[in-house]
């Protein structure tokens, strides 16, 4: 388990993270979500005593990193993928990690086993591919059998095959009853991730929850119906009171009605009651990417000067990548999954703190090199 407690960080007059507090529980794996820039980064390197808070703590399993025994027997962290010595084979960094943590060699099989790079473990590590090397960092994180670990932005730049394996790995060590801690800017990646989330705007908490509370507290749903006769099927529905939105027929798609606050069930049955032929009913769920927005109401602005950021900037999905829950069809215009300009954020969604100019804004990448560690 970890907990953070009113966890800061600054840097300058940049507030990185702003009074932190959060648990991370065993057997489950937790999403860390945010944009960049938004801290998990330095709220990983806090947790691992990289970095010490301004204020605040962060504990694992009750004490402090520095107050571990045996830290990579408690924790375990993959945060940068390509920092192997590159002439090193991954057998020899590993046999070299584990003679230096009083580490048994069987154990370098063992992880290597596990992360799939038994065959190739004798090749330098610098002829890796990055899907490869993250597998090594993996291996690195296991290597003294933690029951923490934390993983930062994992995923990025792999594949989609590398991105499933890395998926299902994560899954398996929350199953073993690990506590599995992994951040992304990959909200869609999340959805299909994480069971819970602690999603983090500007160094600041927006939200601790289940991720399917978070999609379905913020997210709308509707259904999506059509048939050889629309019209009709349109007027039944809104005849019984339903909000009915008739999108009209594009190049790729013939015209379907959206219903909102009802389900498939009720839809179909209304329809089957008049004998109205369906060629499609289907429920579309919210994706993150709506949640988050509607959360933050806005707050994906976290750029350089605080000025406007495209939609794009903080939310990506990864390419090729469906938003889990994102329906082909009634999103409406932008990016898959993106609410409209100017969607309303729901009531009790935190507003952003300091405005859109606050010195948390302000990215000093220039100036990160140097407090980065590695572990
Ligand atoms: N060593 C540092 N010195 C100065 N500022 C820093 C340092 N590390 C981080 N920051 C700043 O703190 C804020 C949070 O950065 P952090 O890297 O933790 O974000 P992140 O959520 O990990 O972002 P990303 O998704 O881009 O990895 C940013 O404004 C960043 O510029
Ligand atoms: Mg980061």
């Amino acid at each position: 388990m970890i907990e953070a407690r009113g966890l800061t960080k600054r840097y300058g007059r940049t507030v990185a993270v702003n009074a932190l507090s959060f648990t991370v529980q065993p057997g489950r794996v937790t999403g860390f979500l945010g944009p960049n820039g938004a801290g998990k980064s330095t709220t990983m390197r806090m947790i691992l005593g990289l970095d010490r808070p301004s204020a605040g703590e962060v504990r694992i399993g009750g004490r402090r990193y520095m107050e571990l025994k045996e830290p990579l027997r408690e924790v375990g962290a993959l945060l940068e993928a390509k920092w192997v010595h590159p002439n090193r084979s991954a057998r020899a960094h590993l046999r070299w990690m584990a003679a230096s943590n009083r580490i048994a060699a069987k154990r370098v099989d063992e992880v290597l086993d596990a992360v799939g790079l038994t065959a190739v473990a004798g090749r330098r590590a610098g002829s890796y591919s990055l899907g490869m090397a993250q597998r090594l960092g993996i291996a690195v994180a296991l290597l003294g059998d933690p029951g923490v670990l934390l993983f930062d932005e994992p995923v990025n730049g792999l594949d989609p095959e590398g991105i499933l394996w890395i998926r299902q790995f994560m899954h398996r060590l929350a199953d073993e009853g690990r506590t599995v801690f992994v951040s992304s800017h990959l909200l869609s990646e999340m959805a299909l991730t994480a069971q819970d989330l602690v999603v983090i705007g500007r160094g600041r908490l927006i939200a601790q929850t289940s991720t399917k509370s978070f999609i379905e507290s913020a997210a709308d749903s509707s259904v999506r119906v059509r048939g050889p006769e629309l019209a009709r099927l349109h007027s039944v529905l809104a005849g019984q009171g339903l909000a009915v939105q008739e999108l009209p027929a594009t190049e790729d798609t013939p015209a379907t009605l959206v219903v909102r606050g009802s389900s498939t069930e009720a839809v179909g049955e209304l329809a089957g009651a008049v004998g109205l032929v369906l060629h499609e009913l289907t429920e579309s769920r919210g994706s993150l990417e709506q949640a988050f927005i509607q959360m933050t109401g806005g707050e994906v602005e976290y750029q350089a000067g605080g000025g406007a950021a495209p939609a794009s900037s903080g939310l990506a999905v990864p390419a090729g990548a469906q938003a889990p829950f994102a329906p082909p069809g009634p999103v409406p215009a932008g990016a898959p999954g993106f609410p409209p300009p100017g969607a309303v954020p729901p009531p009790g969604a935190v507003p952003p703190p300091g405005g859109g100019s606050g010195p948390a804004a302000t990215r000093e990448t220039a100036s990160r090199g140097g407090q980065e560690g590695t572990q």
